[in-house]
């Protein structure tokens, strides 16, 4: 299996002040991660800099073969998918969902050619599986919290990413769009077909079949590896200063505080 994502010793500061310290990860191609920690421990940090979003102070970074510093980046995102509430604040707004969904196949939030037949197919097949295909004549602005997630979701897929990158994607989702949600994902983390890296604050939405993970605590890497071995009542215990308890249950995970 070949490399999806290498960083080596990779530092970001904002004003002085460090985001991530000395990160090292790898992760292969196929994998699908997990990771988790406390607020401002530096994930969307470290998701916005595997987009080149963001560019390490110190240390190197490869993802999909690409190294940055010698690769285009424009080229990298095309091969990315991504879904955050980062991301949405570049959305302006005035277009349609069914534009918004298919210019995730370029990369971009803004379409510049024309949508072709065979894109408004594939759009609106995963707006369907999405449940919110009526929403693809709306204009983005017009749409809920929920409704933003779930086009902003269909985007993601529409490119056929080789490195999805989930940024607490189930803020604002309802219960069963949650669930479904989570269940395609599951799907795919079983196929090995793309390699998957999602972030999240409650260990009862990591699919079914996420193979790794990763505690992020204060810009470094608390625990990482298989996610058996990672995810566990002393890791997460130790990562939030308090008594946690983790069940596992028909493959997923749920958090108990021992009071
Ligand atoms: N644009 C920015 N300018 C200055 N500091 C920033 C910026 N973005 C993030 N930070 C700081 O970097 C640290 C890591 O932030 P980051 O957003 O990566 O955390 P996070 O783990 O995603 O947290 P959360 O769980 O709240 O989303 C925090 O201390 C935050 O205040
Ligand atoms: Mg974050």
């Amino acid at each position: 299996m070949s490399r999806a994502i290498s960083v080596r010793r990779v530092t970001i500061e904002y004003d002085g002040k460090r985001a991530l310290q000395g990160l090292d990860w790898s992760v292969r191609s196929g994998e699908s991660w997990a990771v988790v920690g406390p607020n401002g421990a530096g994930k969307t940090t470290l998701m916005s800099l595997l987009n080149g979003y963001r560019w390490p102070t110190q240390g190197t970074v490869e993802v999909l073969g690409m190294r940055f510093g010698e690769c285009d980046l424009r080229e990298l995102r095309t091969r990315i998918g991504m879904v955050s509430s980062f991301l949405e604040s570049w959305v302006r707004g005035d277009e349609r969902v069914i534009e918004l969904v298919v210019s995730g196949k370029y990369g971009s939030t803004r379409l510049w050619t024309r949508v072709t037949a065979a894109e408004r197919r594939r759009a609106m097949s995963l707006l369907r599986v999405l449940g919110c295909e009526d929403l693809a004549g709306k204009k983005s602005r017009e749409l809920s919290q929920g409704e933003r997630q779930r086009v902003m979701i269909a985007r993601t897929l529409m490119a056929d990413a080789e490195l999805l990158i989930l940024d607490e994607p189930c803020e604002g989702l309802d219960l069963g769009a949650r669930e479904k949600f989570l269940g395609g994902l599951s799907r795919l983390a079983k196929a090995k077909l793309t390699t998957m890296v999602y972030v999240t604050h409650r260990t009862d939405e990591i699919p079914e079949g996420f193979n790794h993970a990763m505690i992020l605590k204060e810009g470094k890497a608390l625990a990482a590896g298989r996610i058996e071995k990672t995810l566990t009542s002393e890791n997460l215990s130790e990562c939030y200063n308090l008594p946690v308890r983790l069940e596992r249950l028909g493959g997923r995970y749920y958090t108990l505080i021992d009071a």
